[in-house]
């Protein structure tokens, strides 16, 4: 006979390598060493082999940890999943209260008053004791099964804790996030630049509806449970007292805020003490619970469509108002984030006079559509910053215009550094292996890189300490920046990233230049003879080696040890016009003055844009302008298009 120690220590141990099961094949982040969790499933093999009666097929020494499904299934509940009816103010809690009195034939009902708690209810079902199914309400009839998830959340118990579990228990229960968690978790967000979530209830309904498993365990999820949906194999007790009471017991957490009220009296003392606390509680709460205490009176009651009639909700008073928006500021967060505030006309809400109001960001303002010049509703709860609710369409003035939000210098500045990167480190610029849109990011969002000079100075601690990148990468990055040092002039004038400068551009430059110290040097006269390299392309190269700031990026990538093999520059070919200095001027009829240019280039002619004393020739094209008067002023040779036409010929 297995003694009750050891039946617990079976459950004990059952529940720990599941939980560490779990870790390590669905969240991929294992907590025990594995000679730990040897030495755990050893002792429960021990255990099981002294009582093999005790060996259910749902062991873990009978399975190995499963994988997880990657979409939400449907799960019908067992038992419809109602919603409460509300009671708004005491007259419609009066009504509640004397409709079941009548139909009871009592003088004063036993409630069991509880909180009406602020997240959202999950349907938990235990199967001979072991948690098989976890869904949300969805819409009462089927809702998503987020097992996955729940199994995530350390507070709900894995094993019921009793010696004889029921065939089936289904637990119903609210999940939520604490303020202090949600305060925290927000804190977290704002750190990693992600976005920030509205309110508890909204962060606990996103954190459990998600996809990866691993995004829930992150996040501080709380429970409280309240009643059982289904139950096989257990007489419950009488009252719903005693069923909390139970829930208790076996290890399901329950709220501590729930009291044994009788008659209307007690149901507005109790609610009036929680309004009062109700700051100073840890979770948001938007009212009180009130449920009949005797099961047998909660079926005589029955329910009507979507709601049992032997429970209500007394809410508390909205702490709402309507007010008007005089103006939309943006305000700018510690690591950039944007949030949108109203501000409003002054308004007394909830105890306080407010003033503005948070629009929480840029998807939020929009799904509201909230404008300048809009009366809105406004609401303050606890002790929360005000938000405002809604838009109230019928008063929206005629002229409102939707409201845009500016994107915010740094944000931009980040997104221009890290194209700029981006750009430098791609195959066909300085091919940096390894160091992918994803790290640039980070590493400009972090600031630990501002232009392309830092990456050679990136530190293996600072990359380790980026998301997603293991030692080993990171040691491979360092690697193959390495590597990159070694390049070509071309790609490397290529990666600096000059507007208007491509691939082809800038190898034609380098290679018709040869160095850097020349290309820097390059007039824009000199740039436009380049083949390939228009107007538009040699401007842009001058200006960009005009910038002191990028002679000095220079600077530091040739100290970190940028280089490349010497380019041997290639003669231009021997002809009449070699070495000449030619002009063009004028529209020309048989081909444009870029086609004449590059012709003229590849004969070895120098073709400038002004008219010197040392030009040799000026080619005059119809409607020719000044050019042509100042080569007639200086006696230089003038040709007109024929004559060019000859000399490209010969
Ligand atoms: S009992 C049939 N008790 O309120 C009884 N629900 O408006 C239905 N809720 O879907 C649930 N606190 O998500 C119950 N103490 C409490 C509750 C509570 C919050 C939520 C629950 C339910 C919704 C109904």
């Amino acid at each position: 006979m297995p003694t009750e120690q050891d039946v617990t220590r079976i459950r004990e141990l059952r529940e720990e390598i599941e939980r560490h099961n779990f870790r390590y094949y669905v969240l991929d982040a294992p907590t025990a060493l594995d000679h730990e969790f040897d030495e755990l499933l050893r002792e429960l093999e021990d255990l099981e082999a002294k009582y093999p009666e005790l060996v259910t097929p749902d062991s873990p020494t009978q399975h190995v940890g499963g994988k997880p499904s990657t979409t939400f299934n449907e799960i019908k509940h067992l038992v419809p999943m109602l919603s409460l009816s509300n009671a708004l103010n005491e007259s419609e809690f009066l009504d509640f209260d004397r409709r079941s009195r009548e139909k009871l034939n009592s003088d004063a009902i036993e409630y069991v008053a509880e909180t009406k708690l602020d997240g959202l209810a999950i349907s938990l079902v235990y199967e001979r004791g072991v948690l098989v199914r976890a869904a949300t309400r969805g819409d009462g009839t089927t809702g998503e099964d987020v097992t996955l998830n729940v199994l995530t959340i350390e507070s709900i118990p894995l094993h019921l804790n009793c010696l004889d579990p029921p065939v089936v228990l289904e637990v119903r229960g609210e999940i939520f996030i604490t303020k202090a968690d949600f305060d925290r978790l927000n804190k977290e967000q704002a750190d990693r630049g992600e976005k920030l979530f509205i309110n508890p209830r909204n962060s606990a309904a996103g954190s459990l509806r998600q996809l990866d498993p691993k995004i829930t365990a992150a996040r501080p999820l709380s429970i409280y449970c309240y009643t059982v949906g289904y139950v096989e194999g257990l007489e419950l007790p009488a009252t719903h007292c005693e069923v909390l009471e139970y829930l208790k017991e076996i290890g399901m957490p329950v709220s501590t805020e729930t009291q044994l009220v009788k008659g209307v009296d007690e149901c507005f003392d109790y609610y009036r003490q929680l309004g009062e606390r109700r700051d100073k509680l840890d979770y948001e709460i938007d009212g009180a619970v009130y449920k009949v205490n005797k099961l047998q009176d909660q079926q005589t009651l029955g329910q009507v469509a979507k709601a049992p009639r032997w429970a209500i909700a007394y809410k508390f008073p909205p702490e709402e108002a309507t007010t008007t928006i005089n103006a939309i500021d943006v305000q700018l967060g510690r690591t950039g984030q944007l949030t949108p505030v109203a501000r409003l006309d002054p308004v007394f809400v909830g105890g306080v006079t407010i003033t503005n109001a948070t629009l929480h960001n840029e998807d939020e303002l929009k799904r509201k559509d909230v404008r300048v010049g809009d009366t809105v509703v406004v609401r303050r709860a606890g002790d929360v910053i005000p938000e405002v609710v809604r838009v109230v369409i019928d008063k929206r003035p005629k002229n409102s215009v939707p409201f845009t939000m500016p994107i915010s210098v740094p944000e931009q500045e980040l997104v221009q550094r890290t194209l700029a990167l981006i750009h430098f480190a791609s195959r066909r610029a300085m091919d940096i292996d390894g160091l992918g849109n994803k790290i640039i990011e980070q590493l400009c969002r972090a600031n630990l890189v501002r232009d392309a000079s830092d990456l050679y100075t990136v530190s293996l601690a600072s990359l380790v300490s980026l998301d997603r990148l293991a030692e080993k990468s990171a040691e491979n990055l360092l690697a193959s920046l390495e590597r990159s040092k070694q390049t070509t002039l071309a790609r490397f004038l290529f990666a600096l990233g000059i507007r208007e400068i491509g691939e082809t551009t800038a190898a034609s430059v380098a290679n018709t230049l040869g160095s850097l110290d020349a290309i820097a040097a390059a007039s824009v006269d000199e740039l436009l003879a380049i083949p390939d390299v228009g107007p538009v392309a040699s401007a842009s190269i001058r200006e960009f080696f005009d910038e002191q700031e990028n002679l000095e990026m220079i600077r530091r990538l040739m100290d970190c040890g940028v280089r490349w093999p010497a380019v041997e520059v290639a003669a231009p070919s021997e002809s009449m016009l070699s070495g000449k200095r030619i002009v063009l001027t004028g529209t020309l009829a048989s081909m444009t003055r870029d086609e004449a240019r590059q012709a003229l280039i590849k004969l070895g002619a120098k073709v400038s844009a002004s008219v010197s004393r040392n030009t040799d020739i000026v080619i005059v094209g119809a409607d020719a302008g000044s050019k042509a008067d100042k080569a007639a002023a200086l006696g230089i040779e003038m040709i007109d298009e024929s004559g060019l036409l000859g000399l490209l010929e010969t």
